[in-house]
């Protein structure tokens, strides 16, 4: 595949979308990133990494750090983790509060925040060092080990984080956090922080689309299986009340966040990472969606 040829008619393509949408200001520390910016990294599955603009500009990967906290709860609890969160696409908001409420603090699946928040809490739950570990875990994926939190971004949000505050006591009032609620949130607000780029992004999910190796880092241990229902997950639940235009448009299991990043998969070819801060009114990226949906069109392979 002409990875190169196709991934410069991309670029070309969306250059006149640059200005569209808005990035991120909730989290006031968001808001100084220059919005104007992309990039894009390919990796196949024999390792050679296509990348193009600001691919190795680091990046806040925001509710992409959802795929990381499940891979690691999903290892730990196995099929237990869906006695407190389902598995379900919401429809709604990643931040809403109402399906929580009629639902009796089960959230939909985990990658709305209420399901994240409660994989934290699993993960303060079951391991001494819960902040160190998930680094560790992240760094070993991606194969680069200056990957780190942005304390001042954690800061950021934590002070401004009222929705999330209010989804943790839902939660909590429910009996679906067993830990002190200040804690777990602190964590919830670290993982978000992460900085990566899109080409340490692209490598840390390719084990996502690599069924030919083992799935083993850092004592985070899958199954064939588990890493198939992950993409299942992402596929149905990774962009939340975009999920099906995403499957529509670009068709592959991917994770988007706030910061302007979405990584995806083409299980047994590539994984992907884009990133552009202006977003939609869903929270994607507008210029990341539409890199992916040229170059699944562009390369005429889907896995439909
Ligand atoms: O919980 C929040 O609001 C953010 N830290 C993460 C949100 C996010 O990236 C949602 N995804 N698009």
């Amino acid at each position: 595949m002409e990875y190169n040829k196709i991934v410069e008619n991309i670029i070309d393509s969306v250059r006149p979308l640059q200005g569209q949408g808005k990035q991120a200001d909730y989290i006031p520390a968001l808001a100084n990133v220059n919005p104007d910016q992309m990039g894009i990294c390919i990796e196949t599955i024999g390792g050679a990494a296509y990348t193009y603009e600001k691919a190795d500009t680091r990046f806040s990967i925001q509710s992409i750090s959802k795929v990381f906290a499940l891979a690691m709860a999903f290892s730990i609890e196995g099929e237990g983790l869906w006695e407190r969160m389902g598995r379900e696409p919401s429809g709604t908001a990643f931040n809403s509060l109402v399906q929580l409420e009629i639902e009796q603090g089960k959230p939909r699946n985990p990658f709305i925040n209420a399901g994240a928040i409660v994989m934290t809490d699993i993960l303060c739950e079951r391991l001494k060092d819960p902040e160190g570990f998930f680094l560790q875990f992240v760094r070993n994926m991606s194969g680069s080990n200056t990957i780190n939190y942005n304390h001042a971004v954690a800061e950021s949000e934590r002070e401004q984080g009222y929705l999330n505050a209010a989804i943790i006591n839902l939660l909590k009032y429910h009996g679906n956090i067993k830990g002190d609620i200040e804690r777990v949130l602190r964590f919830y607000f670290l993982m978000c922080s992460v900085e990566m780029s899109c080409r340490e992004l692209a490598h840390a999910f390719l084990p996502f689309a690599d069924h030919t190796k083992p799935f083993d880092y850092t004592d985070v241990y899958l199954t064939r299986s588990q890493v198939k229902r992950i993409n299942a997950i992402m596929q149905t639940c990774g962009f939340y009340d975009e999920a099906g235009d995403f499957s529509y448009l670009v068709g592959l299991p991917g994770k988007s966040g706030v910061g302007g990043g979405i990584a995806a998969v083409f299980p047994s070819l590539y994984s992907v990472a884009v990133w552009s801060p202006r977003l939609n009114a869903k929270g994607n990226s507008v210029i990341g969606m539409k890199m992916l949906e040229l170059l699944t069109t562009a390369t005429q392979q889907s896995i439909f």
